[in-house]
Protein backbone atom coordinates (compact mmCIF):
# COMPACT_ATOMS: atom_id res chain seq x y z
CA UNK A 1 0.00 0.00 0.00
CA UNK A 2 1.33 3.30 -1.12
CA UNK A 3 2.14 5.65 1.67
CA UNK A 4 -0.59 8.23 2.20
CA UNK A 5 0.45 11.57 4.02
CA UNK A 6 -2.63 13.56 5.59
CA UNK A 7 -2.07 17.09 6.94
CA UNK A 8 -3.45 17.95 10.36
CA UNK A 9 -5.29 21.43 8.54
CA UNK A 10 -3.26 23.25 11.54
CA UNK A 11 0.31 24.76 11.68
CA UNK A 12 2.39 21.41 11.68
CA UNK A 13 1.10 17.54 11.25
CA UNK A 14 0.42 14.92 9.70
CA UNK A 15 -0.79 11.28 9.77
CA UNK A 16 1.15 9.21 7.67
CA UNK A 17 -1.21 6.08 6.76
CA UNK A 18 0.40 2.72 5.04
CA UNK A 19 3.19 2.21 6.77
CA UNK A 20 4.18 -0.77 9.13
CA UNK A 21 6.65 0.26 11.22
CA UNK A 22 7.39 -3.40 12.28
CA UNK A 23 8.76 -4.29 9.41
CA UNK A 24 11.76 -2.96 7.56
CA UNK A 25 10.67 0.09 5.69
CA UNK A 26 11.50 0.39 2.26
CA UNK A 27 14.42 3.25 1.15
CA UNK A 28 11.55 4.98 -1.24
CA UNK A 29 9.10 4.92 1.47
CA UNK A 30 11.99 5.76 4.81
CA UNK A 31 12.46 8.87 1.97
CA UNK A 32 8.75 10.00 1.57
CA UNK A 33 8.67 9.46 5.65
CA UNK A 34 11.54 11.62 5.41
CA UNK A 35 9.98 14.64 2.91
CA UNK A 36 6.69 14.53 5.37
CA UNK A 37 8.92 14.75 8.15
CA UNK A 38 10.12 18.00 6.90
CA UNK A 39 7.15 19.51 5.31
CA UNK A 40 4.84 18.74 8.55
CA UNK A 41 7.41 18.61 10.97
CA UNK A 42 5.55 16.40 13.36
CA UNK A 43 3.87 13.34 11.81
CA UNK A 44 2.26 9.81 13.72
CA UNK A 45 1.68 6.84 12.23
CA UNK A 46 -1.67 5.36 13.67
CA UNK A 47 -2.22 1.52 14.60
CA UNK A 48 1.40 0.14 14.78
CA UNK A 49 0.60 -2.22 17.71
CA UNK A 50 4.18 -2.24 18.77
CA UNK A 51 6.51 -5.08 21.56
CA UNK A 52 9.37 -2.78 23.03
CA UNK A 53 11.04 -4.79 20.49
CA UNK A 54 9.62 -3.39 17.79
CA UNK A 55 9.65 -0.41 18.58
CA UNK A 56 13.54 -0.08 19.46
CA UNK A 57 14.19 -1.42 15.85
CA UNK A 58 11.70 1.13 14.15
CA UNK A 59 13.62 3.99 15.60
CA UNK A 60 17.21 2.88 14.21
CA UNK A 61 15.43 2.96 11.13
CA UNK A 62 15.28 6.86 11.08
CA UNK A 63 19.02 7.16 12.04
CA UNK A 64 21.29 6.78 14.88
CA UNK A 65 19.70 6.83 18.18
CA UNK A 66 20.79 9.62 20.56
CA UNK A 67 21.60 10.14 24.13
CA UNK A 68 19.06 10.67 26.64
CA UNK A 69 20.80 12.39 29.88
CA UNK A 70 18.71 12.29 33.32
CA UNK A 71 15.91 9.08 32.59
CA UNK A 72 17.29 5.35 32.99
CA UNK A 73 16.83 3.64 29.86
CA UNK A 74 14.74 0.46 30.79
CA UNK A 75 16.70 -2.71 31.24
CA UNK A 76 17.97 -4.33 28.42
CA UNK A 77 16.65 -1.48 26.21
CA UNK A 78 18.90 1.18 25.88
CA UNK A 79 17.54 3.74 23.79
CA UNK A 80 14.06 3.47 25.15
CA UNK A 81 12.73 5.69 28.19
CA UNK A 82 9.40 5.50 29.69
CA UNK A 83 7.19 8.65 30.24
CA UNK A 84 4.86 7.24 32.76
CA UNK A 85 2.19 8.74 34.74
CA UNK A 86 0.14 6.73 36.94
CA UNK A 87 -3.37 7.12 38.08
CA UNK A 88 -2.80 8.36 41.57
CA UNK A 89 0.35 10.42 40.73
CA UNK A 90 -0.09 13.97 42.16
CA UNK A 91 3.29 15.12 41.40
CA UNK A 92 3.34 18.00 38.79
CA UNK A 93 3.09 16.49 35.40
CA UNK A 94 6.51 15.61 33.60
CA UNK A 95 7.38 17.83 30.71
CA UNK A 96 4.43 20.16 30.66
CA UNK A 97 6.55 23.03 30.61
CA UNK A 98 7.85 24.20 26.28
CA UNK A 99 10.75 22.30 24.97
CA UNK A 100 13.02 21.13 22.60
CA UNK A 101 14.58 17.62 24.00
CA UNK A 102 18.18 18.35 25.22
CA UNK A 103 18.43 21.68 23.31
CA UNK A 104 21.52 22.00 26.19
CA UNK A 105 23.82 19.67 24.49
CA UNK A 106 26.35 21.01 22.40
CA UNK A 107 24.40 19.18 19.29
CA UNK A 108 20.80 18.69 20.43
CA UNK A 109 19.35 15.96 18.30
CA UNK A 110 16.85 15.88 15.16
CA UNK A 111 13.90 14.03 16.53
CA UNK A 112 12.16 12.11 18.56
CA UNK A 113 9.95 8.96 18.29
CA UNK A 114 7.11 8.64 21.16
CA UNK A 115 4.77 5.73 21.06
CA UNK A 116 1.39 5.09 22.89
CA UNK A 117 1.36 2.06 25.25
CA UNK A 118 -1.17 3.17 27.70
CA UNK A 119 -3.41 6.35 26.75
CA UNK A 120 -5.84 7.81 28.93
CA UNK A 121 -9.72 8.28 28.01
CA UNK A 122 -9.17 11.84 28.22
CA UNK A 123 -6.62 14.57 28.46
CA UNK A 124 -2.82 14.08 28.20
CA UNK A 125 -2.29 15.72 24.83
CA UNK A 126 1.00 16.73 23.15
CA UNK A 127 1.29 20.79 22.32
CA UNK A 128 3.52 20.85 19.49
CA UNK A 129 5.02 25.00 18.44
CA UNK A 130 6.44 25.87 15.16
CA UNK A 131 9.51 27.65 15.91
CA UNK A 132 9.59 28.60 11.63
CA UNK A 133 6.29 30.05 12.41
CA UNK A 134 7.16 31.86 14.86
CA UNK A 135 10.28 33.41 13.88
CA UNK A 136 8.74 34.24 10.52
CA UNK A 137 6.07 36.29 12.13
CA UNK A 138 8.63 38.24 14.23
CA UNK A 139 8.31 42.01 13.92
CA UNK A 140 10.73 42.92 11.45
CA UNK A 141 12.39 45.38 14.67
CA UNK A 142 12.68 41.93 16.84
CA UNK A 143 13.97 39.78 13.96
CA UNK A 144 17.30 42.68 13.86
CA UNK A 145 17.58 42.64 17.58
CA UNK A 146 17.64 38.80 18.38
CA UNK A 147 19.93 38.01 14.78
CA UNK A 148 22.83 37.49 16.46
CA UNK A 149 22.38 36.48 19.47
CA UNK A 150 22.59 33.52 21.24
CA UNK A 151 20.51 31.56 24.18
CA UNK A 152 22.09 30.24 26.93
CA UNK A 153 20.61 26.51 27.31
CA UNK A 154 20.67 24.01 30.48
CA UNK A 155 18.95 21.40 32.02
CA UNK A 156 19.11 22.81 35.74
CA UNK A 157 15.65 23.86 35.97
CA UNK A 158 14.47 20.53 35.28
CA UNK A 159 17.08 17.71 36.35
CA UNK A 160 19.48 19.69 39.10
CA UNK A 161 19.29 18.34 42.53
CA UNK A 162 17.23 21.12 43.60
CA UNK A 163 15.16 21.38 40.08
CA UNK A 164 12.12 20.05 39.69
CA UNK A 165 12.55 16.85 39.24
CA UNK A 166 15.82 16.94 42.06
CA UNK A 167 15.64 15.59 45.63
CA UNK A 168 12.17 17.40 46.46
CA UNK A 169 10.18 15.59 43.61
CA UNK A 170 8.41 12.49 45.35
CA UNK A 171 6.15 9.71 44.38
CA UNK A 172 7.09 9.87 40.47
CA UNK A 173 6.98 6.59 38.84
CA UNK A 174 9.51 7.62 36.01
CA UNK A 175 13.57 7.01 36.32
CA UNK A 176 14.68 10.69 36.64
CA UNK A 177 18.35 10.98 37.97
CA UNK A 178 19.14 14.74 38.95
CA UNK A 179 22.67 15.19 38.97
CA UNK A 180 24.66 18.53 39.20
CA UNK A 181 25.42 17.80 35.38
CA UNK A 182 22.42 19.52 34.94
CA UNK A 183 24.66 22.94 35.98
CA UNK A 184 26.22 22.95 32.67
CA UNK A 185 25.29 25.23 30.08
CA UNK A 186 25.76 25.65 26.24
CA UNK A 187 24.97 28.12 23.85
CA UNK A 188 22.93 28.07 20.44
CA UNK A 189 21.68 30.97 18.29
CA UNK A 190 18.54 32.08 18.84
CA UNK A 191 17.63 32.48 15.41
CA UNK A 192 18.66 28.93 14.29
CA UNK A 193 18.15 27.80 10.34
CA UNK A 194 16.99 24.43 10.51
CA UNK A 195 19.98 22.30 9.02
CA UNK A 196 17.74 20.31 6.28
CA UNK A 197 15.43 23.30 5.03
CA UNK A 198 17.45 26.24 5.89
CA UNK A 199 13.97 28.07 7.77
CA UNK A 200 14.89 30.07 9.97
CA UNK A 201 13.60 29.00 13.45
CA UNK A 202 13.35 30.80 17.06
CA UNK A 203 15.24 28.28 19.13
CA UNK A 204 14.49 28.95 22.48
CA UNK A 205 12.20 27.45 25.22
CA UNK A 206 10.90 27.88 28.65
CA UNK A 207 12.14 25.01 29.94
CA UNK A 208 15.68 24.85 28.95
CA UNK A 209 16.55 28.24 27.77
CA UNK A 210 17.82 30.36 31.22
CA UNK A 211 19.70 33.18 29.83
CA UNK A 212 21.18 35.50 26.65
CA UNK A 213 24.93 35.54 26.39
CA UNK A 214 26.21 38.82 27.34
CA UNK A 215 23.16 40.53 28.57
CA UNK A 216 22.17 41.16 31.93
CA UNK A 217 20.43 38.27 33.18
CA UNK A 218 17.06 40.44 34.14
CA UNK A 219 17.04 42.58 30.75
CA UNK A 220 17.82 38.48 29.07
CA UNK A 221 15.27 36.70 30.62
CA UNK A 222 12.58 40.17 29.97
CA UNK A 223 13.49 39.50 26.40
CA UNK A 224 13.28 35.63 26.72
CA UNK A 225 9.95 36.10 28.29
CA UNK A 226 8.70 38.30 25.09
CA UNK A 227 9.86 35.10 22.95
CA UNK A 228 8.83 32.52 25.14
CA UNK A 229 5.06 34.33 24.72
CA UNK A 230 5.58 34.98 21.21
CA UNK A 231 6.09 31.10 20.47
CA UNK A 232 3.36 29.81 22.30
CA UNK A 233 0.75 31.72 20.52
CA UNK A 234 -2.42 29.68 18.66
CA UNK A 235 -1.37 30.77 15.39
CA UNK A 236 2.02 28.22 15.94
CA UNK A 237 0.18 25.61 17.72
CA UNK A 238 -0.59 22.00 17.07
CA UNK A 239 -2.51 20.01 19.78
CA UNK A 240 -1.46 16.31 19.47
CA UNK A 241 -4.32 13.56 20.32
CA UNK A 242 -3.00 10.31 21.22
CA UNK A 243 -4.63 6.87 20.59
CA UNK A 244 -3.04 3.47 21.96
CA UNK A 245 -0.85 1.95 19.16
CA UNK A 246 0.34 5.58 17.67
CA UNK A 247 3.97 6.35 17.19
CA UNK A 248 4.59 10.16 17.08
CA UNK A 249 8.11 11.41 15.23
CA UNK A 250 8.71 15.42 15.89
CA UNK A 251 11.62 17.77 14.56
CA UNK A 252 13.40 19.46 17.53
CA UNK A 253 14.70 21.70 15.38
CA UNK A 254 11.67 23.75 14.41
CA UNK A 255 9.42 22.35 17.34
CA UNK A 256 8.95 23.15 21.06
CA UNK A 257 6.50 20.61 22.05
CA UNK A 258 5.18 19.99 25.55
CA UNK A 259 3.09 17.64 28.06
CA UNK A 260 -0.94 18.48 29.16
CA UNK A 261 -2.64 16.88 32.10
CA UNK A 262 -6.38 16.08 32.29
CA UNK A 263 -6.45 12.55 33.14
CA UNK A 264 -6.07 12.36 36.58
CA UNK A 265 -7.00 8.68 37.89
CA UNK A 266 -5.49 6.90 34.65
CA UNK A 267 -2.33 5.96 34.04
CA UNK A 268 -0.58 7.38 30.60
CA UNK A 269 2.62 5.72 29.43
CA UNK A 270 4.61 6.07 26.18
CA UNK A 271 8.31 4.81 24.95
CA UNK A 272 10.23 7.42 24.22
CA UNK A 273 13.54 6.95 21.72
CA UNK A 274 15.91 9.73 20.52
CA UNK A 275 16.86 9.99 17.26
CA UNK A 276 20.50 11.88 17.04
CA UNK A 277 20.17 12.52 13.05
CA UNK A 278 18.36 11.63 10.10
CA UNK A 279 19.87 8.69 8.66
CA UNK A 280 20.84 9.01 4.20
CA UNK A 281 17.36 8.82 2.71
CA UNK A 282 19.40 10.34 0.01
CA UNK A 283 18.80 7.96 -4.04
CA UNK A 284 15.89 6.09 -2.77
C1 LIG B 1 7.99 14.59 26.19
O1 LIG B 1 8.30 15.77 26.24
O2 LIG B 1 8.73 13.76 25.70
C2 LIG B 1 6.68 14.13 26.75
C3 LIG B 1 5.53 14.57 25.95
C4 LIG B 1 4.25 14.05 26.54
O3 LIG B 1 4.26 13.36 27.56
O4 LIG B 1 3.19 14.36 25.98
Amino acid sequence: MAIQVKPSGGVCGAAILGVDLRRPLAPEDRAAIHAASRAHKVIWFPDQAMSLCDFETAGAQFGPYGEDPFIAPLPGHPHVIEVKRLADESGPIFAEAWHSDWSFLPEPPAATLLYGVTIPPIGGDTLFADLAAAYAALPTAMKAKIADLKGVHSARRGYAKDGAYGAADKGRSMTIVASDAALATQTHPLVRPHPETGAPCLFASMAYTIGIEGMAAEEGFGLLLDLFRHQAQPDFVYRHSWAPGMATLWDNRCLNHMATGGYQGHDRLLWRSTIARWGNTEGA
